[in-house]
């Protein structure tokens, strides 16, 4: 039992420590390098520990994370997504006189923006362009396209071409580890085979980032990547627990029965507000014969057998989120507990920084 107010994150700080460790490990002895996706856990505090253990950067999704990382003192930071408004890429201008940011480029007419903007701030900004290598998201499609923009951000005195990106989302969950290997491979080899083609056109290729949690040791592995973006590592989902990459589960979030209004059925006081369900219902952690059958906006309903229904109110009972990034966005603390005890708690500091 807890001396916690539920809903709330908890954070089994030894597994995540290990998750940490097992993929510095990994790291340590390749060419590739990490620079994990911080759309994870949103926390300088994390990106940290990660830099500190041997990553080379972090990675991030948006612009208003990229201020929190940038505040907390991080300086190299890949903002894995195209800047686009007026407003934004003026903010983005002010943060590359603040840190070493690099930001995602998908087209000529974004590049000329963020050229004018650079030049008007008296800034320099480092870019990326964007390939798409099979997900179907942004990412230019043609080798001939990446060429002329990268021809185009060489020239702009303001901007600077640091490589390529393309991440192979559509990869990352294929259950079967041959399969997977097979299907990113094939998406790494489109980006080193746009890589080559940028070399033979005379444009020098500094950075070439790929891969996911579920790719890590693919990408990581694949000649020619040189940094991996991989983020659900950290804590793993039930999704990605599935997949047996080694790292642990670190992460649930812990609720109170409130309701005990049948012999099989508790209630619990975290809904949809507290957990996510877009890629299922969360698991019960350690209490066999419970199952989570329902999440309402602030509810959740188990389902107990016989050997459950010992359960009462105010009995605690943790569950695992089906999607990490997207639980952890509805909190606004971690609670780092180490061999169940409360050790230490810290916020979610860019919960909520979606624009
Ligand atoms: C651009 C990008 N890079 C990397 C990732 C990898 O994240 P994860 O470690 O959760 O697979 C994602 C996930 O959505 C992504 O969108």
């Amino acid at each position: 039992m807890f001396d916690i107010p539920t809903p709330a994150l908890l954070v089994d700080l030894d597994a995540m420590e290990d998750n940490i460790e097992q993929m510095a490990r990994y790291f340590a002895s390749r060419k590739a390098k990490l620079r994990p996706h911080a759309k994870t856990h949103k926390s300088p505090f994390l990106a940290w520990k990660q830099l500190e253990a041997g990553a080379i950067g972090i990675t991030c999704a948006k612009l208003s994370e990229a201020e929190v990382l940038i505040q907390g003192g991080i300086q190299d930071i890949l903002l894995a997504n195209q800047v686009t408004h007026p407003s934004k890429i003026r903010r983005l201008t002010g943060l590359a006189r603040h840190s070493r940011i690099i930001v995602a480029c998908d087209s000529l007419e974004n590049a000329r923006d963020l050229a004018e903007a650079a030049q008007a701030a008296g800034a320099s900004l480092n870019v990326l362009i964007e390939v798409d290598v099979g997900l179907g998201r942004s990412g230019l499609r043609t080798t001939d396209d990446v060429i002329e923009l990268a021809r185009y951000i060489q020239g702009s005195p303001s901007l600077k071409f640091k490589g390529i990106m393309g991440y192979e989302g559509h990869c990352v969950f294929i259950k079967d580890f041959a399969a997977r290997k097979a299907e990113g491979e094939k998406s790494n080899a489109r980006l080193v085979a746009v890589r080559d083609a940028l070399i033979q056109a005379g444009i020098p290729v500094d950075i070439v980032s790929a891969g996911g949690t579920g790719t890590y040791n693919i990408a990581g592995d694949f000649p020619g990547i040189t940094e991996v973006q991989a983020g659900s590592y950290l804590f793993m989902d039930s999704r990605y627990l599935e997949l047996d990459l080694g790292f642990k589960s670190a992460l649930t979030v812990l609720a109170t029965v409130v309701s005990r209004p049948e012999p099989h059925i508790a209630v619990l006081d975290a809904g949809k507000k507290a957990i996510t369900e877009e890629f299922g219902l969360p698991q019960v952690v350690n209490l066999p014969g419970a199952e989570l059958t329902r999440l309402s906006e602030e509810h959740g309903v188990l389902k107990l057998a016989p050997e459950a229904q010992g359960l009462r109110v105010n009995d605690q009972v943790q569950l695992i989120p089906s999607h990490g990034c997207t639980t952890i966005d509805l909190h606004d603390w971690y609670y780092g507990i180490r061999k169940g005890d409360p050790e230490i708690t810290w916020p979610v500091a860019a919960r909520g920084r979606f624009i």
